[in-house]
């Protein structure tokens, strides 16, 4: 049996990929709810005969979907999606999102965008009146990036933002290395008053990739709930 957290997880997950249809091409998330829709959608393909191209957004997804007989292609194979899929850190009620906690953001950011709609699926705990509580990740170059965080941390100064310092994401001893080879910069805010601004300013930082920030992506967000109900907010 599940804990009330893993069965939110996995009634959100399975409630998303009944929006999967035959023929669909699909986006699969990254994270641990994700893990649960890639599940999920291996069942269908299995027990219904659903016939579905799979995108993954790291290296992580595309294993497990391997695993569960999610057949996946690269983006560029697959050009175009119908639907991505995916958790995420933090939504507010415009649908906004923070995302990258696990280290995806930019693969997930690439994948939504090129996908006609994006469905998150979460627990409650992912519900904010205003996003930044959870640190707010942005992926950075390796080279120079302490001259990066410096110039991160100066810019924050002129934002409607409360907290102002930064972190290099760290995996034991050595920093921690996306999937496209870069590092991760989390930035404590605790509250971003103008997210949408923030998003832009941060992204014509030499040294910035992407940020976490997911801003007019999001169409749909499947929440569930530790007794197995489900709501759907879009
Ligand atoms: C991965 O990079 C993130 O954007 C995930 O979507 C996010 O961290 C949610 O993960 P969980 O479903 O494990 O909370």
């Amino acid at each position: 049996t599940l804990s009330p957290i893993d069965k939110a997880k996995f009634v959100a997950a399975k409630r998303a990929v009944d929006y999967v249809e035959d023929g669909m091409k699909v986006g699969l998330g990254t994270g641990s709810t994700a893990a649960w829709m890639v599940k999920c959608l291996g069942e269908r393909i299995r027990d219904d005969g659903l016939r579905i191209t799979g995108v993954a957004t790291s290296t992580r997804t595309a294993e497990l979907a391997q695993k569960v007989g999610v057949p996946v292609v690269s983006l560029d194979e697959a050009k175009w999606l119908d639907l991505t899929i995916d958790g995420a850190d933090e939504y507010d009620h415009n649908l906004n999102l923070i995302k990258g906690g696990g280290g995806a953001l930019l693969m997930e950011k690439i994948v939504a965008t090129a996908s006609d709609e994006l469905i998150v699926i979460a627990d409650l705990s992912k519900q904010v009146e205003a996003l930044g509580a959870f640190p707010l990740p942005v992926e950075v170059i390796p080279f120079g990036w302490q001259t990066t965080k410096a110039l991160v941390e100066e810019t924050l100064v002129n934002l409607d933002v409360l907290g102002r310092t930064s972190a290099l994401r760290m995996n034991g001893a050595t920093p921690y290395v996306t999937d496209e080879g870069n590092f991760i910069l989390d930035l404590h805010l605790k509250r971003i008053g103008n997210p949408r601004q923030l998003a832009l300013v941060m992204n014509q930082i030499p040294g910035v990739v992407e940020n976490g920030l997911f801003i007019d992506i999001c169409d749909v967000v499947v929440i569930g709930h530790g007794d197995g109900s489900v709501e759907v907010r879009d």
